[in-house]
């Protein structure tokens, strides 16, 4: 998520770092700020764009050899001019910049606010730079140890640079989750998210690792682990183009956001899923939670992937909390006099919060009465506004116009919803449930495990790739699976494609199989599978292609189907966070291999913000 970017050497450090920060802009983000040390410590921050912070820079004096700026991407607090970084400690002599999410701060805050500091932003982060400026008071150390110390207090993931007006020709950064790499110049250094603001200036970069603290003075780096032990940075001579760095190696966003999901789905369940102490959170649902467990009925409100994400979760929350579900697209819901009670909890589900159909079926339903929750990936989003309450995914900023990440962060929010309405509605028992949450705790490392079929199906898709239609076929939770397969290989490679329900076909898709036919089967180990072989030997029969998604070792499909890909096993409520992974890999690479324009498709847009 979003950038950092610091500077300390004998440069003006104001340009190089606003120059950085536009090189991190395309990893997305809603407001940017600096901070410049130069005697005085002054922070500069502004919500928008970062040339907007430039605009508002312009009659400021920004004199300065040692800074840090930063793009952030809201996870705690709505996109404003305050919770936009770089955040002041209450004393205002320390300031910090991060990435990356606390999920302890509501109990560090608390305590905080006891001991008489004072906040002035929903942040997380404020509550961080608190915490090294009590810790400095409270031991008389150096800034360097307050950072330590405070290191081992708050649980998540960061990336963080601190300068303290009482230090003036220090910078101290340190990481855990969140990227962080420092560049060596001549008696300089920088400090960034990636390479790319540091790139022009040295190719020398030290990575910095997990719960190591870099204090950069005096001319020198010095890294220590959290538990003070020195370490020796590892420079590395950088040999890459700028562009495919900001990709992060990945020649488009698309690929680097499939390949993104072990971490995406961790994110959206972190502080969520407490595997250790066997319980399930949701700051969101904790107001509303009578109306969830009398609703008559939920009914789920979206668009496009988002609507395919909304059908698992009518599986998921039937089958776990025994509540009726109904999925409807925004853009029929908005027009048709839906019958709503104030009985009814509408769920609206959108990466870009922006979707105006989606948003308009929110206000009807609220007209009605209705209790609205929203699952959103971008935080302050209009659809976040709009809601009573909601659950975040943070997936982090998808840039690709076909959802991915997205997708696996709202199927991940959602069955937590649904285990946890389960849970309180006494619909599930304890030993399902914790056999669900050991499951879910294991999804990243499947999930992992699914994307080292990247070969594999980059050879099917050679075969596959001129081919004027596809047909995917699913049951159960592996139907919206099939829809979603299809969605991603029309809106990137142009092919024609349609997902059906594996035994809807013989009702008339049928007709279209003959030995030019693809069909993608999803077909894992789960109570339907019997029935889904058999849709398979009538494709056989028929003579279509089959390219069959199978839980490994399986083997009786592979008698059967042209192409096999093996998915690892996981409980039947969780597997489209996994059997989706291969159909996004192979929608991907077949629309390289047709040339098309995978980032940006044609006629598409990212955030439909029109009717
Ligand atoms: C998915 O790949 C799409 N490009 C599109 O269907 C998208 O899911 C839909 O427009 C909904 O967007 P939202 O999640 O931002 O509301
Ligand atoms: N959690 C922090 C915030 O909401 C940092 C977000 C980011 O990574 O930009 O401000």
């Amino acid at each position: 998520m979003c950038g950092i970017v610091a500077y300390l050497g004998h440069r003006e450090a104001c340009p190089i770092i606003l120059k950085g920060l536009h090189r991190l802009e395309y990893r997305g983000y809603d407001s940017a700020g600096v901070a410049l040390l130069n005697g005085e410590l002054n922070v500069f921050k502004k919500k928008g764009k970062v040339s907007d912070l430039e605009a508002y820079l312009k009659d400021k004096n920004v004199h300065a050899n040692v800074g840090m700026g930063h793009t952030r991407w809201a996870t705690h607090g709505e996109p404003n001019d305050v919770n936009a970084h770089p955040h002041y400690s209450t004393s205002e002599r320390i300031a910090i910049i991060h990435n990356g999410i606390i999920e302890n701060y509501a109990a560090l805050k608390k305590h905080l606010e006891h001991q008489g500091h004072v906040f002035h932003s929903d942040t997380d982060t404020e509550v961080f730079v608190n915490l090294i400026e009590e810790i400095q008071k409270q031991n008389s150390c150096s800034l360097e140890e307050a950072v330590r110390l405070a290191l081992h207090e708050v649980i998540g993931a960061y990336a963080i640079v601190v300068l303290s007006k009482d230090a003036p020709n220090q910078l101290i950064a340190a990481r855990k989750g969140s990227p962080m790499v420092i560049g060596i110049g001549e008696g300089e250094f920088f400090v960034a998210s990636d390479a790319t603001p540091i790139i022009e200036y040295t190719n020398e970069v030290v990575y910095v690792n997990d719960y190591e603290i870099a204090v950069i003075r005096d001319g020198k780096l010095d890294i220590r682990s959290k538990e003070d032990v020195v370490q020796t940075p590892y420079i590395q001579k950088l040999e890459l183009e700028l562009d495919s760095i900001e990709k992060g190696g990945y020649e488009h966003f698309m690929l680097k956001e499939i390949f993104e999901q072990p971490r995406s789905i961790l994110d959206s369940m972190r502080g969520r899923l407490e595997l250790e102490a066997g319980h399930l959170n949701m700051g969101g649902i904790r107001a509303y939670e009578q109306k969830f467990v009398n609703a008559q009925r939920i009914i789920i409100v979206a668009c496009g992937t988002s609507w395919h994400a909304g059908l698992v979760a009518e599986y998921l929350i039937e089958d776990l909390a025994r509540i009726p579900v109904e999925v409807e697209y925004a853009s029929e819901f908005r027009y048709r006099n839906p019958v709503i009670t104030e009985r009814d909890i509408v769920i609206a589900i959108s990466q870009s919060g922006e979707t105006a159909d989606t948003l308009a079926a929110i206000e009807l339903a609220k007209s009605k009465g209705a209790t609205i929750f929203g699952v959103c990936n971008v935080v302050g989003s209009s659809i976040a506004r709009a809601t009573d309450a909601g659950a975040y995914t943070h997936a982090g900023p998808e840039i690709g116009v076909a959802s991915t990440k997205a997708f696996t962060a709202q199927v991940t929010v959602l069955t937590l919803l649904a285990m946890i309405m389960g849970q309180k509605r006494g619909t599930i028992t304890d030993t399902k449930l914790r056999e669900l949450m050991v499951e879910l705790n294991n999804i990243p490392a499947k999930v992992e495990k699914a994307l080292e079929l990247d070969l594999e199906i980059q050879a099917i898709a050679e075969i596959f790739k001129d081919v004027p239609n596809f047909l995917y076929l699913g049951r159960g939770y592996n139907f919206p699976v099939a829809l979603e397969g299809a969605l991603k290989l029309k809106e990137i490679s142009y092919i024609h494609a349609e997902g059906y329900p594996a035994a809807e076909m013989k009702h008339g898709p049928i007709a279209l199989i003959d030995e030019n036919m693809p069909v993608v089967v999803i077909a894992t180990k789960d109570s339907s599978y019997e029935k889904v072989v058999s849709n398979i030997q009538e494709v056989k029969a028929r003579k279509g292609r089959i390219i069959a998604v199978v839980t490994e070792g399986d083997t009786v499909i592979p008698a059967m189907a042209e192409f096999v890909v093996e998915v690892p096993p996981t409980s039947e409520v969780l597997v489209p966070l996994v059997s989706v992974i291969p159909l996004q890999l192979l929608s991907y690479h077949i629309a390289v291999l047709r040339g098309c324009n995978v980032d940006q498709p044609r006629n598409l847009a990212k955030s439909v913000t029109v009717e």
